[in-house]
């Protein structure tokens, strides 16, 4: 969180504050105490906390604001979609998948505790997820609440980011066309980032010409995201970043930059950028932060 800090101006300070916010939330929903099972509640908190960018959180809050979502609400949602986001991590940096010791600049969960303990915090936190969405603080309207928990398992699911998480590890074995590998990016990022987008139509209940807006924009966000990603994985340094760099390579995994080079995979990116802002102009002022983050999320170096 404290790398935040270095981004300047009035995104920098939203961003920022978003994080906060959305740590003192998680914070207060993640489970402690001193019973049998506080070596797991310490993982979930461990994995969960004190890190990240938390830029879905942001998409959550940003997109709830457009409609004067009540901040309790949005903040409920945001924590959630983080700690499914923090499941995530946790799985993908296994040995069994990415075989990554580093994670938020330390100790992946997996090395901090051990693997059997990283596997049972990703599994809880994903449930936690779920709890926290169809309980009565998120919505006062069960339709929505319902509406939540089931776009977010259909996000996280077989079709969403575990079945990407599947082809990104056939993708060792296989060679992927641009095609595939945007299909499996689609999946194992873009369709969360799209359900983060999509959230606060949802809690606003919103008209549907507004709530497709914000979900095209996710799509070509949470492209434009995980080919960013492959560029830090490719030129950042492990400060930079906070995770092991060069890991797709060593792995022999198709991501576009391998596809494309460099220097293809950025003007891609670009032009996936400006889709997403385009699709951003029903939106007045008031969505100048979701038009200055997608600047971030291909310009960052963290
Ligand atoms: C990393 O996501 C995993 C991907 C889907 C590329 P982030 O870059 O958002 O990770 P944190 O939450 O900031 O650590
Ligand atoms: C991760 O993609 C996608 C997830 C669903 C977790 P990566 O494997 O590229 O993410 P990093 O680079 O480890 O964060
Ligand atoms: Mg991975
Ligand atoms: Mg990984
Ligand atoms: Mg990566």
């Amino acid at each position: 969180m404290s790398g935040l800090a270095v981004i300047h101006g009035r995104l920098g300070a939203a961003l920022a504050d978003a994080a906060a916010q959305v740590e003192a939330t998680l914070e207060r929903l993640l489970p402690k105490g001193e019973d049998a099972q506080a070596r797991l509640y310490e993982a979930m908190r461990y994995a969960t906390l004190g890190g990240g960018k938390r830029i879905r959180a942001f998409l959550v809050l940003e997109t709830a604001r457009l409609f004067n979502v009540a901040r309790r609400a949005a903040l409920r949602a945001a924590a959630a979609v983080e700690m499914l986001h923090a499941y995530s991590l946790v799985h993908d940096d296994l040995p069994a998948m990415d075989d990554d010791d580093f994670r938020r600049g330390k100790p992946s969960t997996h090395r901090a505790f051990d693997e059997a303990t990283a596997i049972l915090a990703g599994d809880a936190l994903q449930s936690l997820a779920f709890e926290v969405l169809a309980d009565d603080d998120t919505h006062s309207d069960p339709a929505v609440r319902a509406l939540l928990v089931h776009s977010l398992a259909q996000a996280a699911g077989a079709r969403g980011m575990a079945g990407g998480q599947m082809l990104d590890l056939l993708a060792q074995e296989q060679t992927l066309n641009e095609h595939e590998v945007t299909r499996l990016q689609l999946l194992k990022t873009g369709r969360l980032i799209t359900w983060c987008c999509e959230a606060g139509a949802v809690l606003a209940k919103a008209p549907r010409p507004q709530f497709l807006a914000l979900s095209h924009y996710g799509r070509d966000l949470g492209l434009a995201f995980q080919i960013a990603d492959d560029i830090l994985d490719a030129t950042g340094t492990r400060e930079e970043i906070g995770k092991t760099p060069g890991k797709d390579e060593a792995a022999g995994k198709a991501t576009l930059v391998s596809l494309m080079g460099l220097e293809r995979a950025r003007a891609h990116m670009r032009f996936l950028a400006d889709q997403a802002i385009g699709h951003l102009d029903s939106f007045d002022e008031r969505a100048d932060l979701l038009r200055e983050l997608v600047e971030f999320v291909i310009s960052r170096r963290m």
